[in-house]
């Protein structure tokens, strides 16, 4: 039997100590000495690897190397979860033998996602859902209050890695969730639960399982304040797919998204609505997003976004208010912060407005998050109608990039943005001029009338006409 022993090696430098320190000798970086786990005396039928360069043949020998040609794709053993929107995002479903992670605040509904995805993929084959958070009553009660017929869903409540191991080998389960990563730990480290280090170790021992005996692996993390998965990349490099549960605790829409997917896109979102009875998919998500939308109010807007191959159109709203401190505060949820102050700039310098001595306050309503410059627009005309207090055109779609000259710049997907703002019945679309010919192959029943700018002084003109 291999003796065991822990060693500590920097994250960022790899520099080796016996002991735990603060701050690393090697390179001076603090916290990033991590317990590692060493087999000092080698695995039986590893011999050959112990031969340096020397014996570099006779490992490679053992080896199973095989051509590009005879290897199988994996690509028919993709087995969808039935749960559309979450399908969506795995890019059609979960693939045989790959490690997801699935990652969010406390409270956000992994738990109750998996526990549905569990209970759908039960209908397949079988799935194990190993809890190390809550008791298996608590697992039940949450199932009634789902709705889900418990019959096909193993539970297994437990934090040994090496327990939960043999239960995997032993049932070859095609889903195993396992709630959370941070709460199981490896028997060989000292360490507690949720370090860096117990984290990565369970992990790996599950990214192994996966890869050899089949099945998906499914770990929930909680993450950090600072916003990182708890053991930091390791785990996000580790995983086949890492995906991101985001959204407004109060509100009731959860958007789930990928961050990393090997077998997929990673800009495709999926929309959820927390419901007494659990998540259920958002099929129509510019309906669900324009809910309770105000009406000829000022500082509200709707922008046409895109995330992946979905259009959006989603309420973007914007606050002036007079600044009591002489920097003036630029708050934004929703929207990248430096994109505000970068527009609100090119506003204050174009069309001289002062907003240097005026607090902004941006929300994009429905709690998503627009990476897209093409929502530029949006938020200059929001800022615009609450500044002057004027309602914009009414039943308007708005999207555009705006540069730091106040010019209107072109954006893809034109056509699936014009086509939802007609579905949504829009009336009308202001857009960049240089979309102009982007827009002349669209073919749609219903299409909005297209007003195109080309400066921001243009859009303000025609958003108020
Ligand atoms: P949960 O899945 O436990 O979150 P996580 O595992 O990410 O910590 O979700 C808990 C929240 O969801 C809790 O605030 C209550 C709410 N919820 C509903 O609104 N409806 C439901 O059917 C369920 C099960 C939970
Ligand atoms: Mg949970």
């Amino acid at each position: 039997m291999a003796k065991i022993k822990t060693k500590f090696l920097c994250s960022e430098c790899g520099h080796e100590t016996s002991g735990w320190m603060g701050r690393c000798p090697g390179c001076g970086q603090f916290n990033t000495m991590v317990e590692e786990r060493i087999v000092t005396s080698a695995p039986a039928g590893r011999a050959g690897r112990s031969g340096g360069w020397a014996g570099q043949s006779g490992a490679a020998a053992g080896a199973n190397i095989v051509t590009l040609d005879e290897v199988t794709s994996g690509e028919g053993r993709r087995f969808a979860t039935g749960m559309a929107e979450f399908d969506r995002v795995l890019g059609g479903g979960l693939v045989d033998g790959s490690l997801v992670l699935v990652g969010g605040d406390p409270g956000i509904g992994k738990s109750t996602l998996l526990l549905q995805a569990c209970e759908k993929i039960g209908k397949q084959g079988t799935a194990l859902y190993v809890s190390g958070e809550e008791s298996p009553s608590q697992v039940k009660l949450r199932a009634e209050r789902l709705g889900i017929d418990g019959s096909r869903i193993r539970l297994l409540s437990e934090t040994s890695f090496d327990i939960i191991a043999a239960t995997i080998a032993a049932e070859k389960p095609a889903l195993t969730v396992i709630d959370s990563i941070q709460t199981m730990y490896a028997e060989e480290l000292s360490s507690a639960p949720g370090t860096v280090s117990q984290v990565r170790e369970v992990a790996g021992g599950l990214l192994r399982l996966a890869k050899h005996q089949g099945g998906v692996i499914v770990l929930v993390g909680h993450v950090t304040k600072d916003g990182a998965i708890a053991g930091p990349r390791v785990l996000e490099h580790m995983v086949d797919t890492v995906l991101y549960f985001e959204g407004e605790r109060q509100g009731s829409y959860r958007i789930l998204r990928a961050t990393k997917n090997r077998f997929g896109a990673t800009d495709e979102l999926g929309i959820f609505e927390m419901r007494d009875t659990g998540l259920v998919g958002v099929e129509n998500a510019s309906q669900a997003m324009l809910a309770g939308r105000p009406l000829g109010v000022p500082g509200s807007v709707v922008a046409a976004c895109v995330e992946g191959t979905r259009p959006i159109l989603v309420e973007i709203q914007a606050l002036l208010n007079a600044s009591a401190y002489g920097t003036p505060q630029r708050m934004s949820q929703g929207i990248d912060r430096n994109r505000i102050i970068m527009l609100t700039a090119v506003m204050d310098r174009r069309l001289k407005l002062g907003l240097s001595n005026m607090d902004s306050f941006l929300n994009v309503v429905g709690g998503l998050r627009i990476d897209e410059t093409a929502a530029d627009l949006a938020v200059v005309c929001a800022i615009a109608s609450t500044f002057r207090d004027q309602a914009i055109r009414p039943d308007t779609v708005v999207f555009g990039e705006v540069g730091l000259s106040g010019e209107i710049r072109p954006v893809t997907h034109v056509d699936r943005r014009v086509v939802e703002a007609g579905r949504m019945g829009f009336a009308s679309c202001i857009l960049p001029g240089g979309c102009r010919r982007a827009t002349e192959r669209i073919r749609a029943d219903r299409l909005p009338e297209l007003l195109f700018v080309d400066n921001i002084h243009e859009a303000l003109d025609v958003v108020t006409g």
